[in-house]
Order: structure tokens, then C-alpha cells, then sequence
């Protein structure tokens, strides 16, 4: 028997896209949990899978930390879990397809504990079609919430288990900022604080400012208590989360700026400080002078340059042109010598010409990137760029990406040859996921290195001489002092 359906709220992405003047609301809530769920959750386990950015990482650490209160413990195995969380990400078509293989097999699941509870939140539930498609075709899925409201997961819980209802409750509005959640960071080394949410630029093919609601910055008090709370904790590594940190604080009272918050994160003393991700729109010499001025903020940038076409960056609304965004490069490498630059590259835009992706290619041989995502142009429904009627071949599009990928691989891999014979700090990560001898951890500089070493030094900065550079990682070994 079908269970009834309970829709608290449908999400609607002109609401989504809606930027009121209204202040936003800090709101600082204890979780409401019922003893009735606190009773149901002792002895039961949930599994959560996390898609998608930084900022869903920790939404679904969050998500972790609300379910433990309640009572829950974590498994590895959705075939054991009582309650199965999917947060998902809906930022390319592959993306969402991931998921629906995901729901698919989680029928066998409900076959085997029919009171389990699968719930689906994160970006793509903000998305009136998606919401459908998931009612009509996958009646598995016990709860569908979105990214305002992962607060009010007790409540969801209680109701779908204890009335046995399906309950569907994604709000599409600005979104609050909410402090004092609890949050389960499984690593104990590295730990990335949010510093403001959401996103109101608008890049013409993107999601996130729909699924995410209105740029808001947490408080710098607030940020600054979590930092220190992780410095002594023992953290080694903290990297502040935003759609467009350089934008922190322009919506705040105290119009604070993103260099000033930098500063005195790092003052706190963390031994390593980055920040992601950067809008080529924002930047202020400040900034850059921040990172020179602190030796623990780290000399690495993520600066998404998405075309190197002015026509395609107009159409995008990215609203800088290519000179721009070579001259800020200039700018940042005269003020961070030696900084590793890094960024994310869209192909295939609707009705790209062959000449604008040549001059795609000439960003990318002009700046010569550390490394880069590259990312075939996926519509998304409500988005303006979806509507562009476009007139160039898949075909085409891969041979581009191709052309790209094998373009940056030269930069790529010339970086990473200068680190042989080198020795360089290594926060250890933990062993290599391909061979259990090797461990494995990022530079400064963020560049993944396999090496041999003592494992008793997992979560510590340790020497690393690399010993050879291939385009995917560097090797070495640890080295004494
Ligand atoms: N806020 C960040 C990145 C957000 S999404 C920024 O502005 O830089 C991460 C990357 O996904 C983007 O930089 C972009 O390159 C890519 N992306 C976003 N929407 C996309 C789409 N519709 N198709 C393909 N790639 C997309
Ligand atoms: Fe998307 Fe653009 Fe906002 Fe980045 S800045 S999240 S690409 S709209
Ligand atoms: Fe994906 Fe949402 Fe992040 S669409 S990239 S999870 S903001």
C-alpha cells in the first residue's frame, strides 16, 4: 500500500531566485527531538551519502551530527541502515543521473527492512521537476527536504516514522543564517568552516544560486569561535566554504571585508588556512596582501575562469573579461610569489564558436594552471542559459574537452616536475587508497603526494622529499627535520 503524502512545502524556483532587501535572520535554534524518536533511534544506524561541493560535505556533516544527538549510529553499509540519507548535488546532469542509480538500488532496502527510512536532500530537491519525478517514479523515498531546512530533521523523522507517511518540505526562499547546529567531522586534522551561504551572482548556467538562496555572511564572531574551538581541537587545517568568499561581509552591517576575516582567522594560529571559492569579480589587492603577509594561509588560489571568451564570460554574466581576469593573475603572482593557481573550465556553452574556445586556450597557455576541472556545459532547467537554443554538436564538444584536458595536462605536469628533488611540508592525510603501505597527504600548495613514511605521523606536517612527478601526483619520501 501506497503511504499518504504530506507536503509541508513544494519548492518553486521563482521564489528561489527572489532577492529581498528584508535583513537576514540569525537564528540560533536547539534541535528539537521528541523522546519518542530518541527511543526509536537507541540501537538503530543510519547511512548518509554525500554528492557534490564543499559546501554539501558539510551540510552532510551537519546532517551526521543532528542524527548521532538524536540517538543514531553511523554505518558504512546502506543495507544496514535504519535511515539512509542521499544528499545530492545537481550542478550537471551526471550528477543527478548518479542519484537516481543511487534511489534505484535502495529498493532492496525496503525489501529486506521495510521500516527503513529513505530520505533525499541537498541541491536537487530544491527543484519543482525533480520533486516530481522522484513523487511519481520512486515511492521508496520516505522524506524529501531541501537545503533550508536541515534543521528540522527530527521532526521529518518523527513524523514519517510514527504517522507512516511520505512528507515533502523544501522550502525556496532566501534562507537564514542558522548557528549552533551540531557537526560531526570524521577527519581530525582537516575541518571546513562555512563562512557565508548561498549565491547572488547568477552565471547564467548555473543552479546553485536557485538551490542555495541569497548570499549571506555568518557573523565574524561566530566564525572566528568555531576557528579557535578547532584550533584547540588540534586541527592542522581549516578552509573557510563560500560560493564567492571574496564577497564575505558586503551584506553584513559591519561591511567587513574577506581580508579582514582572513587575517584574523590566521591569527588564530592554525597551522594551515585556505579559503574556496573565489569569484574572479570580488578580489581586492587586500587579500592577496593577506595571504603574503600570513605564512599559514596557504599559497594556493582556486580562481574559476569558466571561458576565456569575452562574448561566452558576457553571456555567462560573469561579468569580467579575459584581460581582467590575466591581469588579476599578474597581480596575484607579483604579491604571492610561487602561488599554485587552479580553476574550473565550462566547454561547450550554448553556440561556443570555435574562435572563443581558442581563446579559451589562450587563458589557459597565458596562465599556466596548477591543475583545473574541465566540465562539458550541462543545461539546467530554469537557468537562462537553458533556454538558448544551441546549435553546436556533442561531437564538437567532446573534441574541445579533449583538446583542453590535453592543453592543460602540459602545464600540469610541468608544475609538478619542479617539486622533484624538493622537500616539502605534507599535512598527512592517512594511507593511500590504492596501496595500504603508502601514505598519502597535500602540500602547501594543495598537490597530492603518495610517499613512504611513518604512519604515526597521520594528521601531522611532516617533510616529504618528492622523488618523482607524474600529472596525477607526486611521490617521495619522508624525510627527517
Ligand atoms: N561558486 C563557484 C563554483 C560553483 S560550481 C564559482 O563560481 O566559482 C563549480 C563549477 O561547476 C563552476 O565553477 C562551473 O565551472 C561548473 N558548472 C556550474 N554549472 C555548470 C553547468 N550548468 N554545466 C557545466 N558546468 C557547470
Ligand atoms: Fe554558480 Fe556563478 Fe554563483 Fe559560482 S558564482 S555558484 S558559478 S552562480
Ligand atoms: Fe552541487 Fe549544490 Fe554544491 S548543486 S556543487 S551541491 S551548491
Amino acid at each position: 500500500m501506497r503511504k499518504k503524502t504530506v507536503i509541508n512545502a513544494k519548492p518553486d524556483l521563482k521564489n528561489a531566485a527572489l532577492r529581498k532587501r528584508e535583513p537576514i535572520e540569525f537564528i540560533r535554534e536547539k534541535l528539537v527531538i521528541s523522546t519518542r524518536l530518541r527511543n526509536e533511534a537507541n540501537g538503530k544506524n543510519f547511512f548518509i551519502r554525500t554528492y557534490g561541493c564543499q559546501a554539501n560535505v558539510l551540510d552532510g556533516q551537519t546532517i551526521e551530527g543532528i542524527l548521532m544527538e538524536i540517538g543514531y549510529t553511523q554505518v558504512d553499509d546502506p543495507m544496514n541502515a535504519d535511515v539512509v540519507i542521499i544528499n545530492t548535488c545537481a550542478i550537471r546532469e551526471n550528477a543527478e543521473d548518479k542519484v537516481y542509480g543511487e534511489i534505484g538500488s535502495l529498493k532492496a532496502l525496503k525489501s529486506k527492512k521495510p521500516h527503513s527510512i529513505i530520505a533525499l536532500c541537498g541541491c536537487m530537491t530544491q527543484q519543482p521537476h525533480i520533486v516530481s519525478k522522484i513523487r511519481e517514479t520512486y515511492p521508496q523515498v520516505d522524506i524529501i527536504f531541501g537545503t533550508h531546512n536541515i534543521n528540522h530533521i527530527p521532526q521529518l523523522l518523527d513524523e514519517a516514522i510514527f504517522n507512516q507517511t511520505r512528507i515533502i518540505e523544501v522550502y525556496s526562499k532566501q534562507g537564514e543564517v542558522i548557528e549552533d547546529l551540531p557537526c560531526h567531522r570524521q577527519d581530525k586534522a582537516k575541518a571546513f568552516v562555512n563562512i557565508q551561504y548561498g549565491c547572488d551572482k547568477f552565471c547564467t548556467y548555473c543552479i546553485v544560486p536557485y538551490t542555495r538562496g541569497k548570499q549571506r555572511s555568518r557573523k565574524k564572531e561566530d566564525i572566528l569561535l568555531e576557528c579557535k574551538k578547532l584550533v584547540d581541537e588540534g586541527y592542522q587545517e581549516i578552509t573557510l566554504l563560500g560560493q564567492n568568499v571574496n564577497a564575505y561581509g558586503k551584506d553584513l552591517d559591519s561591511k567587513l571585508s574577506f581580508a579582514e576575516l582572513l587575517e584574523d582567522v590566521a591569527k588564530l594560529g592554525i597551522p594551515r588556512l585556505r579559503f574556496t571559492t573565489s569569484h574572479p569579480w570580488d578580489f581586492t589587492d587586500e587579500m592577496f596582501k593577506a595571504m603574503a603577509t600570513y605564512k599559514n594561509i596557504m599559497p594556493a588560489i582556486h580562481l574559476p575562469l569558466q571561458s576565456g571568451s569575452d562574448d561566452v564570460l558576457r553571456r555567462m554574466g560573469r561579468r569580467y573579461t579575459a584581460k581582467e581576469y590575466c591581469d588579476l593573475v599578474d597581480r596575484l603572482r607579483e604579491i604571492v610569489p610561487g602561488v599554485a593557481i587552479t580553476t574550473d573550465i565550462i566547454v561547450g556553452f550554448p553556440n561556443e564558436t570555435d574562435e572563443d574556445f581558442e581563446k579559451t586556450l589562450d587563458v589557459v597557455r597565458y596562465v599556466h594552471y596548477d591543475s583545473a576541472f574541465t566540465f562539458i556545459y550541462s543545461p539546467r532547467v530554469g537557468t537562462p542559459a537553458a533556454k538558448i537554443k544551441d546549435e553546436i554538436s556533442m561531437e564538437t564538444k567532446h573534441k574541445r574537452f579533449d583538446k583542453l584536458v590535453k592543453t592543460l595536462a602540459v602545464d600540469v605536469k610541468s608544475h609538478a616536475d619542479a617539486y622533484v628533488g624538493k622537500v616539502v611540508p605534507v599535512l598527512v592525510d592517512g594511507l593511500s587508497k590504492k596501496d595500504g603501505t603508502i601514505l598519502s597527504g597535500y602540500t602547501d600548495t594543495l598537490k597530492l603526494v603518495n610517499f613512504t613514511g611513518n604512519p604515526d605521523n597521520i594528521g601531522k606536517i611532516v617533510n616529504v622529499k618528492i622523488t618523482e612527478a607524474t600529472t596525477y601526483y607526486l611521490k617521495g619520501e619522508e624525510v627527517n627535520g
